[in-house]
C-alpha cells in the first residue's frame, strides 16, 4: 500500500494526488484522502483505480492544507469503498491512514465493540482510529503512545485530527516512512518517489520513531516520549528518470533500459584482472562455511543463477530459499554463515524478517537492494547497490538483470578473496553485456512473433537445466504475471515424469538450453516434445546441433555463467508482447504489487 500526508502553507490535495499516482505501483485496490479544512475533515474514497478517486473528488471541496492519502492492496477486507482508508473515528475528529498488519486487530475490535465503538469497515487499520478515539483525552501524542502499546505487528501510520488542527502525527514499525522536508512544509510518505517532485530533503524513520509535523516544525520522540534528534538525508534521483521517456508502458522503457543499467551496475566494479566492491572490503570471506540466498519473487530467480555462479566459483556449499520459507524453516544458521538477501525494493517483508532471523543467530548479512536508504539496506550489515533506477512496472526486467550482474560481481569477489582463481574470461566479457543486450532488444519483432504464437493459449510450458532452469523459472513467472497464460517452468529431465503428459497437438514450449555440459540433454528432451505435438521456442547457442525446431534463436556465445542475463531479454520481450497483444495493463497487472510490505 501507499501513504501520502500534508502539512504546509498550500493546499494539501495536489501534494496527495500526485504522490498516490507515484505509489499506485505499491496497490492500487483502492485510494482515498482526508483534508482538514476550519475544523473539519472531508474524507473522500473510493474502489479500483486512483482515477475513479479523482473522478469522485469532483464532487467535494477538498481545500485545505493538511491532508493524508492512501493506496491500498487488500490484506484485510475485500476491496470496497467502505474498507478503504483513511478510516475516521465516529465522530470524524481523527482520520488516518496505515500501512501494515495489525496481528491482534480482532481481540481489540471485540473489546473496542463491548465499550460501545461501532465499526464500519473489515479492516484491521480501522481499529487504530477507534482505539485513538478511546485514548484520545485532549493530549494527541499521550494517546498516539497508548494506541502503539497495545496494537501488535506492522504499522506507518498518518495521523490528523480536528482538534490538532496544525499537525500531523506519523509512527512507523516494521514498515517504510520517509518524511520530506518541502518550500510549503512537511509531508510524509511511505516511498520517496512520491516525494520527489516537491523535495529530495527526507528524514527516514526507524522503528518505534514518531515524528510531529507542523507547517514549520518537524520533531521527532521514540517510544518513552524522548526527543530524538535526526539528520536530513539528500536523495540523489531526479523525477525524470521516473517518467515513461516516451515508451507505450514502464515495463517496455525499462526493458530497453537494461544495457545502460547493467553499464551502471558494473561501473568502477570491474577491471582488468578483477572485481572491486569497496563496499564488502571489511569482510573476511574465509570465515564461512555456508551461504544462503534469500529472496522473493523475481529477485529468488536471481538468487537461483547467483547461487550457482557462487558456488562454482567458490566451493563453498550454497542454499537457496524463498523468503517466506527460510524464516518459518528453522534454518540451521550461525556467525560461520554468510547470508545473501536480494530486492529490489528493498522493503518486501519476509524478506526483511528472513534478514532480522539471520542477525539474531549471528550470521553476516549482506543486502542486494535497488532503492537507496530502503529498510534492507539499513538493516543488513553490507548493502550493494543495483543501479537499476526506479522501476515503476510490477514485473520486474531490469532490476533482475542488474542482480544478475551485481551477484556475478559478487561471486568473483569472493573467490578473489579467497584466492582461489578467478575467470578471466567472465571479467573480460562482463563489459561486453551491454552491447550484447542492445543488440538482443533489435530483435524485439522476432520475440514479438513468437508472442503470437501464445496469444490464443491456455498454457505454456518452458524448460532448461541447470543455469538455464532458473532462467525459464522467470521466464515462465515473467509470462503468467504479465499476460494472465498459465505458465509453469520444469527442469527438462523431469518432463518425463510428469509433465510430458501436459504436451499435445499444439502446445508451446519454451526451452533454453545454453549451459554447454547439458545443453545437448536439454536438446534431446525437446525433441520428445516436438514429438508429441509440441510447438517449440529454443535459445540457444551455435555451439548446439538442433533438428525439427523452426523457431530457434541463437544466442550470442559468451561465458555460460552470464547466458541468464542475455536470455532474459527475449523471455522478458515474449511475455510483453503477448500482454500487449491481449490487451492486458502491462505495467499493473490484476492482484498484484509491485512492493509486498506485508507478510
Ligand atoms: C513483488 C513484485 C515482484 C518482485 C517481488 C520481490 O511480488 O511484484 O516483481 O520480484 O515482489 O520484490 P523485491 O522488491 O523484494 O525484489
Amino acid at each position: 500500500c501507499g501513504i501520502t500526508a500534508y502539512v504546509g502553507k498550500g493546499e494539501a490535495l495536489p501534494f496527495l494526488m500526485q504522490g498516490l499516482s507515484k505509489l499506485e505501483y505499491r496497490g492500487y485496490d483502492s485510494a482515498g484522502v482526508t483534508v482538514l479544512k476550519d475544523g473539519h475533515l472531508t474524507t473522500v474514497k473510493c474502489k479500483g483505480r486512483l482515477t475513479n478517486l479523482e473522478e469522485e473528488l469532483k464532487k467535494y471541496d477538498m481545500s485545505g492544507c493538511v491532508g493524508i492519502g492512501h493506496t491500498r492492496w487488500a490484506t484485510h477486507g475485500v476491496p470496497s469503498n467502505l474498507n478503504s482508508h483513511p478510516h475516521t473515528n465516529m465522530s470524524n475528529t481523527l482520520s488516518i491512514v496505515h500501512n501494515g498488519i495489525i496481528e491482534n486487530y480482532r481481540e481489540l475490535k471485540e473489546t473496542l465493540i463491548e465499550k460501545g465503538y461501532t465499526f464500519k469497515s473489515d479492516t484491521d487499520s480501522e481499529v487504530v482510529v477507534q482505539c485513538l478515539d478511546y485514548f484520545y483525552h485532549g493530549d494527541i501524542i499521550d494517546a498516539v503512545h497508548k494506541v502503539l502499546a497495545v496494537i501488535e505487528g506492522s504499522y506507518a501510520l498518518c495521523i490528523i485530527s480536528t482538534e490538532n488542527p496544525d499537525k500531523i502525527v506519523v509512527a512507523k514499525k516494521d514498515s517504510p516512512l520517509v518524511i520530506g522536508k518541502t518550500d510549503e512544509g512537511y509531508v510524509a510518505a511511505s516511498d520517496t518517489p512520491a516525494l520527489l517532485a516537491y523535495t529530495k530533503d527526507v528524514y527516514f524513520l526507524d522503528d518505534n520513531d514518531i515524528a510531529i509535523l507542523t507547517a514549520d516544525s518537524v520533531s521527532f520522540i521514540d517510544k518513552d516520549n524522548n526527543p530524538i534528534e535526526k539528520e536530513i538525508v539528500t536523495i540523489p534521483y531526479d523525477m525524470e528518470a521516473a517518467q515513461k521517456d516516451g515508451y507505450d508502458t514502464y515495463m517496455l522503457k525499462e526493458i530497453n533500459e537494461q544495457p545502460h543499467v547493467i553499464n551502471e551496475t558494473l561501473r568502477g566494479r570491474v577491471f582488468e584482472d578483477k572485481v572491486v566492491l569497496n563496499e564488502i572490503k571489511d569482510v573476511d570471506f574465509s570465515k564461512f562455511n555456508k551461504v544462503y540466498f534469500v529472496a522473493c519473487g523475481t529477485a529468488y530467480h536471481a538468487c537461483l543463477c547467483g547461487a550457482q555462479i557462487l558456488e562454482r566459483a567458490t566451493k563453498l556449499p550454497v542454499i537457496t530459499q524463498v523468503a517466506s520459507e527460510f524464516r518459518y524453516n528453522d534454518p540451521i544458521i550461525d556467525e560461520k554463515t554468510l547470508c545473501i538477501y536480494v530486492s529490489q525494493s528493498g522493503e518486501t517483508a519476509d524478506t526483511l524478517a528472513a534478514l532480522r532471523l539471520a542477525k539474531s543467530k549471528g550470521c553476516t548479512t549482506i543486502a542486494i537492494a535497488n532503492v537507496l536508504g530502503s529498510t534492507i539496506s539499513r538493516d543488513a550489515d553490507y548493502t550493494l547497490y543495483t543501479c537499476a533506477g526506479p522501476e515503476i512496472a510490477v514485473a520486474s526486467t531490469k532490476a533482475y538483470t542488474t542482480q544478475l550482474v551485481l551477484l556475478t560481481l559478487l561471486a568473483l569477489y569472493i573467490a578473489q578473496d579467497l584466492h582461489l582463481d578467478v575467470d578471466q574470461d567472465i571479467l573480460n566479457q562482463l563489459n561486453d553485456l551491454p552491447a550484447y543486450v542492445e543488440n538482443l532488444i533489435k530483435d524485439e519483432e522476432l520475440f514479438a512473433n513468437y508472442a503470437k504464437m501464445l496469444k490464443d493459449k491456455h498454457d505454456c510450458y518452458f524448460i532448461g537445466r541447470s543455469l538455464d532452469y532458473a532462467s525459464v523459472l522467470e521466464g515462465a513467472l515473467k509470462l503468467k504475471e504479465v499476460s494472465y497464460v498459465h505458465a509453469d517452468a520444469y527442469i527438462a529431465g523431469e518432463l518425463k515424469h510428469g509433465p510430458i503428459a501436459l504436451i499435445e497437438d499444439g502446445t508451446v514450449v519454451i526451452a533454453v538450453a545454453t549451459q554447454p555440459h547439458v545443453a545437448a540433454k536439454t536438446i534431446s528432451n525437446i525433441q520428445e516434445t516436438v514429438a508429441r505435438g509440441a510447438d517449440v521456442i529454443l535459445f540457444t547457442t551455435e555451439n548446439e546441433e538442433v533438428n525439427n525446431v523452426k523457431n530457434t534463436y541463437i544466442l550470442p556465445s559468451i561465458n555460460p555463467l552470464l547466458q541468464s542475463v542475455l536470455v532474459a531479454i527475449p523471455l522478458q520481450l515474449i511475455a510483453y508482447h503477448t500482454a500487449n497483444i491481449k490487451g492486458c495493463d502491462v505495467d499493473k497487472p490484476r492482484n498484484l504489487a509491485k512492493s509486498v510490505t506485508v507478510e
